[in-house]
């Protein structure tokens, strides 16, 4: 086995054993992916106060995220897909996550099904809904997500019409991948990824196909999306969708203040400041540089999360300085996922709380609930001195 020290570590074997189309379509921002870079730049232009003869003795990184118990402040976000960058990626992740003690979040656009997860876990996980704009499908899978005992419902607001990412067009991307000659040639070379897809059966989208109606061609992301996603989702549907699921509420995909406070007004229990990872609206700022003014227009009425670059544990340690109750990471864990499987996903964790821990001992705290701005040393201007 690799020696495996960070999150690089895994994204390179990441790299080397993943067909090039999934590796695409997760290493990829949309249109000059802007965004995308800005979305890790941004977090290493923050530094960290360093303090000495603290006592750093027993340390704790536990707190909560909308109330529930986690080992860290980190949930696993929902990526699209997870089962085609891994045989059974979805199962084995939400696995590792469930040992490690985090949330894991299976998106709509999963491999493995809502059923297939909770048959493979003992705890319950969250469910990331995209609205459709079939109602009797909607309905049907948030019903299916409460039979299977699902915690929260993240419903993700950023992405009723796909930002364009050019590799996956030129890619052709879909899952499963077509049997063209480029595909072929690739996965020739990828012998551990094919194996693992000959031993399972999920190989299809597996929370639509047998699930939605008039479906055309599911395996055809991009077109698929552009067909099914409702584009007109305003605050009215998000209230409906709000009392259909009547439990832990999380709306991800917020960049602005306005909409924090819209969020907090219809009762979400929490947000996650997101720019999808750089992959919608390329040109926005990086989300750890949209968190502040959202964190002074909500207060305290609603759980502020962030996601979008995180790619180590100091880079939750100064999202939760600056005042965020949690993180989310997407790519992290999918490398780890891509490089070893639920091994690589469990080693993406460690590395990220080992990271997390010792960096805020380093700075002087014990406790990550008590962990303030007071450590970080932000460039003036930082959260925007834009008109
Ligand atoms: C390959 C990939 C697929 C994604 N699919 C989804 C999805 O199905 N639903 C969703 O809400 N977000 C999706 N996202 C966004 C993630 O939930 C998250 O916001 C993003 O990955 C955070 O950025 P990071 O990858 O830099 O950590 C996806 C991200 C990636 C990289």
């Amino acid at each position: 086995m690799p020696v495996v020290t960070t999150i690089d570590d895994l994204h390179r074997i990441y790299r080397r054993r993943a067909p090039k189309m999934f590796y695409d379509y997760c290493e990829t921002g949309s249109w000059t992916e802007q965004t995308f870079r800005d979305n890790t730049s941004d977090f290493a232009e923050i530094r960290l106060r360093q303090r000495v003869a603290v006592d750093m003795s027993d340390r704790s990184t536990r707190t909560t995220m909308a109330g529930e118990e986690v080992a860290m402040p980190v949930a696993l976000a929902p990526v699209g897909l997870t089962g085609m960058q891994h045989a059974d990626g979805e199962i084995l992740a939400a696995k590792a996550a469930e040992n490690f003690g985090v949330p894991f979040t299976l998106t709509t656009m999963s491999i493995c099904s809502i059923e297939d997860v909770a048959a493979h876990t003992t705890k319950p996980f969250w469910f990331q809904l995209y609205v459709m704009r079939d109602r009797d499908f909607l309905r049907r899978v948030i019903d299916r997500a409460k039979a299977a005992n699902v915690s929260a419902l993240v419903v993700t607001l950023d992405l009723q019409m796909l930002g364009q990412r050019h590799k996956d067009i030129k890619n052709g991307l879909s899952a499963p991948p077509k049997p063209t000659l480029a595909n072929i040639a690739n996965l020739a070379t990828k012998w551990r990824w094919g194996l693992g897809m000959l031993g399972t059966k999920r190989r299809q989208f597996g929370n639509i196909v047998g699930h939605a109606q008039g479906v055309s061609d599911p395996s055809d992301l991009i077109a698929w999306t552009a067909e099914q996603f409702d584009p007109a989702l305003d605050w009215d549907q998000i209230e409906e969708i709000r009392d259909m699921w009547g439990g832990t509420l999380i709306l991800k995909g917020i960049m602005e203040p306005e909409d924090a406070k819209m969020a907090a007004k219809i009762g979400a229990d929490a947000i996650v400041v997101s720019n999808h990872g750089g992959r919608q609206l390329d040109g926005a700022v990086s989300s750890i540089r949209a968190l502040e003014p959202i964190l002074d227009a909500v207060g305290d009425a609603v759980e502020v999360w962030i996601d979008s670059g995180i790619r180590s544990g100091q880079d939750v340690l100064k999202a939760v300085a600056m005042g965020a109750k949690g993180t989310m990471i997407g790519r992290a864990y999918i490398y780890g996922l891509g490089a070893m499987g639920e091994a690589g996903v469990t080693k993406a964790l460690e590395v990220i709380h080992m990271e997390l821990d010792k960096s805020m001992a380093f700075c002087g705290h014990r406790d990550i609930t008590e962990v303030t701005r007071d450590i970080l040393r932000v460039p003036r201007g930082f959260s925007g001195d834009w008109d």
